[in-house]
């Protein structure tokens, strides 16, 4: 886990998150009630999204302690209370069926085992609890920039901590069970928000 990452990753994103990410980010989360699990979130980039008339509580999780520390302020600073534990998305520490909410942005093309996150989250999450979504993905509708994913995927490994740029998430999601009622994509297919529901039984 670097520690150069979490250094970079605001100035970075930067100029990405005001024209655009920043306005995903707000739509998706607008959606997020009750009891929130946030998936890998980093410097807490989210947490000032969360609306207090309907998020009660955000537990979030974190691996690396250098993100998580970054995200400090951020927590101070937002509307709703937010804790931030230190552990991966493949074991959840949280019984069954806990959350009404599951926010999970830019973070599965990380993930190492995203099958088993994806589990996990089905899991700890409640009947007809909503999973919303917004990731980077494989562009399947133009092989010719999914073949400049493939080929930058090795270096920005490297660069972005783990990031594969050319990860299938889309279909990752579309197999993994939930049912996705809504889904929008973005720059040619790069990005792409999803609002899924779990459809698991009580
Ligand atoms: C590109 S950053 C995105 C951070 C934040 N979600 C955002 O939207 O800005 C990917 C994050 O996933 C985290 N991560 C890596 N492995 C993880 C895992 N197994 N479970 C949960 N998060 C993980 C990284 O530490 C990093 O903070």
């Amino acid at each position: 886990m670097g520690k150069c990452f979490p250094r970079i990753y605001d100035f970075a994103m930067a100029p990405l998150e005001r024209k655009k990410l920043k306005g995903f980010r707000k739509n998706l989360i607008a959606n997020a009630e009750g009891r929130v699990l946030e998936i890998g979130s980093g410097t807490g980039v989210n947490f000032g999204f969360y609306l207090p008339i309907r998020t009660k509580y955000v537990d979030a999780i974190e691996p690396n302690p250098d993100m998580k520390e970054r995200s400090v302020k951020r927590i101070e600073a937002a509307s709703v209370p937010i804790q931030v534990h230190l552990v991966g998305a493949e074991k959840l520490p949280f019984p069954d069926n806990t959350f009404d909410s599951v926010v999970a942005t830019l973070v599965f093309c990380t993930i190492p085992d995203p099958e088993q996150a994806l589990r996990e989250i089905q899991r700890v999450s409640k009947p007809g609890s909503s999973i919303l979504l917004f990731e980077h993905v494989r562009m399947n509708d133009s092989p010719f920039l999914a073949k400049i994913q493939e080929k930058l995927t090795p270096l920005w490994k490297k660069v972005c901590d783990g990031c594969h740029l050319n990860r299938n998430t889309k279909e990752l999601i579309l197999q993994s069970g939930l049912k996705v009622t809504h889904v929008n994509t973005y720059y040619k297919g790069l990005f792409v928000t999803m609002n899924c529901t779990n459809s698991k039984r009580r």
